[in-house]
C-alpha cells in the first residue's frame, strides 16, 4: 500500500525535524519545504541517521507563490501540510516588525492558496501559547479570552489562526486545526538532534546549555520582579518529541474525519507552570554544575506567567506528555555536548 504523503514546511528547523521523525517511524513519506532561514540542510542528514530514511525535500522561500506552486505541482499526493515554516523570535519581531508580518503571514497565504487550489484536505498550524498574553486566570485553556497581545511574533500567530478558521468556514474540503504550543524545549533521545538556532537563541533552554558549553560567557535572567514565586517568569516547558507525538496524533485525528467541524485548536502543553530560575536549577541538577547568570531588567514581549490546560488534547487526541523537565534538560544536555563534540 503507498504511503500517505505529508508537507511539512519548516521541516528543517527544531519541532520540524523531530516531527518529521515521528511521522517516518509511524509509516508516513514526508516531503519537507525549507528556506534554512534558521536552520540548515544537515538536518536531513541527522534525520536518516537516526530514522534509516532519507527524505524529498525543497530549498524554497514560501514567501515565492510560484515557487510554493511548484511544491504542490510535483506531488499530486500529497494529504496533509503541516506548517511549521515562520519566524519565532519575540524579542527579534518587536525590533523588526514588518519582517516577521511579512515572512510569516505571507508564507501562510501562499501556503492556504495551494491548499485550497490543490484540493489538500488537512492542514495544520503551528500556534502559541504567545496568543493569550498576560492571562487574567491560569492554567489557560482554549476558551480563555485572549489577553493584551505582547509582541508583533505574537499577532502573527493569532491573525494566522484567524485566517485559517475564515478559509476553513468557506472552503468546505478544508479540514484545520492549530496547536497552540507552550514552550517546546529538549531533544531527540538518541541525543542526535535537537535545537540548532543560526541566530542567536533567545529561548532560554538553548540559551542555558550554550552557557554551560561555554559558547555564551554569561546569561541574562530578564527580570526577577514579576509576581511570581521568585520573582522569575513562569512557563509551561513541553519536550519537544511530545509536541512532535502531537502532530502524528492530530494528523490521524484529521485523516480519521473525527473533527466534528472544519476548525478547531488545541492547547499542547505539560501543565506545570516552571519559573526560570526552577529551569536553571533544574538544569544544574542535572548537568552537575553551576551556570553563570546574571539578573538584568525585564524584556519587552515577556509575558509574566503561564501554562496550560491541555486536557482538551488529551481527550480528543488521545495525548498526553510523557517528559518532565529532567528529561527536557537532560536530552537538550545530551544535544548540545553532541554538537560540541562534532562541529
Ligand atoms: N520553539 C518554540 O518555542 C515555539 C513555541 C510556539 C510556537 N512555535 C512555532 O512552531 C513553529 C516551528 O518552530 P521551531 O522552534 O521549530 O522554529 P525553527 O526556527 O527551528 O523552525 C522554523 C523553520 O522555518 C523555516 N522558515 C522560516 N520562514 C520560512 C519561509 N519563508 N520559507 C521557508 N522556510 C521558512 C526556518 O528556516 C526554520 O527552519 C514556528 O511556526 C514557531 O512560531 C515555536
Amino acid at each position: 500500500m503507498p504511503k500517505t504523503q505529508i508537507l511539512l514546511t519548516g521541516g528543517a528547523g527544531y519541532i520540524g525535524s523531530h516531527t518529521i521523525i515521528e511521522l517516518l517511524h509511524n509509516g508516513y513519506e514526508v516531503i519537507s519545504v525549507d528556506n534554512y532561514n534558521n536552520s540548515s540542510p544537515k538536518t536531513y542528514e541527522r534525520i536518516c541517521q537516526i530514522t534509516g530514511d532519507s527524505i524529498k525535500h525543497y530549498d524554497i522561500d514560501l514567501c515565492d507563490l510560484g515557487l510554493t506552486k511548484k511544491v504542490f505541482d510535483e506531488n499530486a499526493e500529497i494529504r496533509g501540510v503541516i506548517h511549521f515554516a515562520a519566524l519565532k523570535s519575540v524579542p527579534e519581531s518587536v525590533e523588526k516588525p514588518v519582517l516577521y508580518y511579512r515572512n510569516n503571514i505571507n508564507s501562510l497565504l501562499n501556503i492556504l492558496d495551494c491548499i485550497r487550489n490543490y484540493n489538500i484536505p488537512n492542514f495544520i498550524f503551528s500556534s502559541s501559547c504567545s496568543v493569550y498574553g498576560n492571562a487574567g486566570q491560569l492554567p489557560v485553556n482554549e476558551d480563555t479570552p485572549i489577553g493584551i497581545i505582547e509582541s508583533p511574533y505574537a499577532y502573527t500567530k493569532l491573525l494566522g489562526e484567524r485566517i485559517i478558521q475564515d478559509c476553513a468556514k468557506v472552503h468546505s474540503t478544508i479540514k484545520a486545526l492549530s496547536l497552540r504550543y507552550f514552550n517546546p524545549v529538549g531533544a531527540h533521545s538518541s541525543g542526535l538532534n535537537g535545537e540548532l538556532p543560526t541566530n542567536r537563541p533567545n529561548n532560554l533552554v538553548p540559551v542555558i546549555t550554550q552557557t554551560a558549553i561555554g559558547k555564551i560567557k554569561e546569561m541574562s535572567v530578564f527580570g526577577n520582579d514579576y509576581k511570581t514565586r521568585d520573582g522569575s517568569c513562569i512557563r509551561d516547558y513541553i519536550h519537544v518529541s511530545d509536541i512532535a507525538d502531537a502532530h502524528v496524533k492530530a494528523l490521524k485525528y484529521l485523516l480519521a474525519e473525527k473533527q466534528d467541524s472544519n476548525y478547531s485548536l488545541f492547547n499542547l502543553g505539560s501543565g506545570k507552570g516552571v519559573s526560570v530560575l526552577e529551569a536553571i536549577q533544574a538544569f544544574e541538577k542535572i548537568a552537575k554544575l553551576k551556570l553563570n547568570y546574571k539578573i538584568v531588567p525585564r524584556r519587552a514581549g515577556d509575558v509574566e506567567a503561564i501554562y496550560s490546560d491541555s486536557t482538551k488534547a488529551h481527550k480528543l487526541l488521545h495525548w498526553k506528555p510523557q517528559h518532565d523537565i529532567y528529561s527536557m534538560m537532560e536530552t537538550a544536555w545530551e544535544w548540545e555536548q553532541h554538537l560540541a563534540k562534532n562541529q
